[in-house]
């Protein structure tokens, strides 16, 4: 089974669990970035980011793999954005025809919004056989991170 983790992170949570979810699965591991980065302060962010999500928009992307196609299996990695999927990662659902390929996706928040994001993609992602609720390290209850994304990984092996 050849599997991908492809995830989108600006402060690096989604990074972090990323690279713990790929290694745990043996799998290849994509970051996708956007063409025209993020502004530097985090006002800007959440302006820019916050009006992207909501509205849809679909930024041009960058380090989707050439291979894309020889994934069976991928599980992708998102912050909320705006109760959302980060649109970067709305981009790659959008433009690339993976979505029937998700079999898990892990979500990073800063308080809340996991669920409306994850069934929101389960619209469009056929297959989404598991997923996890993971909170931002500022959040009080980031110390559950490591023992969720331990059953995560177990549930995707099951
Ligand atoms: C543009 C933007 C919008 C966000 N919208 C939400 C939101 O709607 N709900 C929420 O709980 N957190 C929201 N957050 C917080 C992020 O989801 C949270 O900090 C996440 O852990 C960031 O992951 P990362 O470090 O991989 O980028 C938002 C952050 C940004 C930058």
């Amino acid at each position: 089974m050849k599997r991908a983790v492809i995830y989108y992170s600006l402060t690096d949570n989604t990074k972090e669990a990323a690279e713990f979810v790929a290694r745990e699965l043996d799998a290849s591991l994509f970051c996708i970035e956007l063409a025209k980065p993020m502004p530097e302060t985090k006002a800007k962010q959440m302006f820019l980011g916050g009006m992207q999500a909501s509205l849809g928009f679909t930024p041009e992307i960058k380090g989707v793999p050439q291979d894309l196609e020889a994934y069976e299996e991928i599980i992708l990695g998102t912050p909320i954005w705006a109760g959302k999927e980060a649109s970067p990662i709305h981009t790659l659902l959008k433009k690339y025809a993976i979505a029937d390929r998700v079999y898990a996706v892990f979500t990073f928040s800063g308080g809340g919004d996991n669920e409306k994001c994850i069934a929101s993609l389960s619209k469009t992602l056929v297959n989404l056989k598991c997923n996890v609720a993971l909170a931002d390290r500022a959040h009080e209850s980031s110390s559950n991170n490591p023992q969720k994304l331990k059953q995560f990984v177990e549930d995707i092996l099951s």
